[in-house]
């Protein structure tokens, strides 16, 4: 069948499809453990649940505006005010299908054919396909374990070009559990407003940084400078409600309009039901997010314990979300060349999925996420310590 340039080139996301192969391998009765997925093992709390439950009975089953519920922006409104001082109103907000709809409207919205958009690596899998479908050019910013994987103004600068348009920053990040800290991110803020570009700031495992890290974000900076920052958050991973797809973004008046035309084209209004859940989620908070928060932790000590033990792999300390990225590549040697063929190992030696680092721009790295159970991590772990003792 012919099919459009635009999809032909297009990768399909690594993590799902790591994900597949691992749950295949597991149908055809192999004991396999995927460390692969990017959500939490925990469920949507209780009082969300019951929220959507209440608005179907009550019929609340219809389109509702496209941007979302006025009542919900200005909750999500309220949100980065009372966390962050955005001083933003419900006019700032638009609800989207998930923050991977809300990102994917911005680059649409302010890409032009040819435009460059600057992406730190390694980054989560979607950004360079979501600016290469608005018909952008992605440019990767090189950084690594070495470096904690943060990258710095200078960085940028050598990257930047008389055609860039957007950078991309992503802290707490995926894969790397990196979390930048206010002084380098308002250095990064700084030079954004100074090469006048749109600085979007991904922010969604903004509640799952472990102390003495903190969050810092970059609504202060949307308050001062609403045309050159746009700050994209969601429920997923906070209220560990990955399938109800609902996500937000803060931005300029004219960014949320413009991102309202295109979303009105496409998906029209995020679900109601998942509307409403989210309505419940960010008044009510998660009664659950220290406890969640606390079980990450303990489970990064696990990893960080168990990597410290592999000669070789170099780890950076993740401060936040729930990865770990180690830097594998000192023990590539004869067919394991790379980290597709690493990954590959591992789940044919250890029976444990990682996601290969190739897919988020760094070859050298394999991403664990440890959003699973303790007994079963710790059995990943041991299995991935036997693997490597007989590479
Ligand atoms: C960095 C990052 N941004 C955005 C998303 C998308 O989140 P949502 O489920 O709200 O679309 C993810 C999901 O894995 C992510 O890791």
């Amino acid at each position: 069948m012919r099919l459009a340039d635009r999809v032909v080139g297009l990768k399909a996301s690594a993590t799902l499809a790591v994900n597949a192969l691992a749950k295949d391998l597991a149908r055809s009765g192999r004991d396999i453990i995927s460390l692969s997925v990017g959500e939490t093992d925990f469920d949507t709390p209780r009082p969300i649940r019951e929220a959507a439950v209440l608005s179907i009975e009550e019929g609340f089953t219809r389109y509702t505006a496209e941007a979302g519920m006025p009542e919900l922006r200005q909750a999500a409104a309220d949100y980065f005010n009372r966390f962050y001082g955005a001083g933003a109103g419900a006019e700032h907000i638009l609800i989207g299908n998930g923050a991977k709809q809300c990102l994917f409207n911005i680059m649409l919205a302010v890409l032009n054919p040819g435009d460059e958009a600057l992406i730190p690596a390694p980054y989560w899998v979607s950004y360079p396909a979501m600016v290469e479908i608005a018909g952008g050019k992605p440019v990767e910013v090189h950084t690594g374990a070495e470096r904690d994987f943060k990258v710095g103004v200078e960085d940028l600068e050598r990257c930047y070009g008389p055609k860039t348009r957007i950078c991309i920053m992503n802290s707490p990040s995926n894969p790397t559990g990196a979390v930048y800290r206010a002084e380098e991110l308002d250095a990064i803020a700084a030079w954004a407003v100074e090469r006048n570009i749109l600085l979007l700031s991904d922010e969604i495992y903004d509640r799952l940084v472990y102390s003495p890290a903190r969050h810092y974000s970059l609504c202060g900076w949307w308050r001062k400078r609403p045309e050159n920052f746009a700050v994209v958050n969601g429920v997923s991973k906070s209220f560990a409600m990955t399938g109800w797809r609902l996500g937000y973004m803060l931005a300029h008046e004219d960014l949320i309009k413009a991102a309202t035309k295109l979303q009105g084209q496409s998906t029209s209004n995020a679900c109601s039901i998942s509307q409403k859940a989210a309505l419940a989620a960010l008044t009510l908070g998660n009664p659950e997010e220290e406890t969640m928060r606390r079980s990450m932790e303990r489970r990064l000590g696990l990893v960080l314990e168990a990597v410290s033990r592999w000669p070789g792999v170099l780890c950076p300390r993740p401060r936040g979300a729930f990865y770990a990225f180690p830097d594998f590549h000192r023990l590539y040697r004869g067919e394991i060349s790379d980290s597709a063929s690493f990954c590959s190992f591992l789940l044919e030696k250890a029976g444990v999925a990682l996601v290969p680092g190739a897919a988020f721009g760094d070859d050298r790295c394999a991403r664990i996420s440890y959003a699973v159970e303790d007994k079963i991590l710790s059995r990943a772990l041991d299995k991935i310590h036997d693997a490597l003792h007989q590479a």
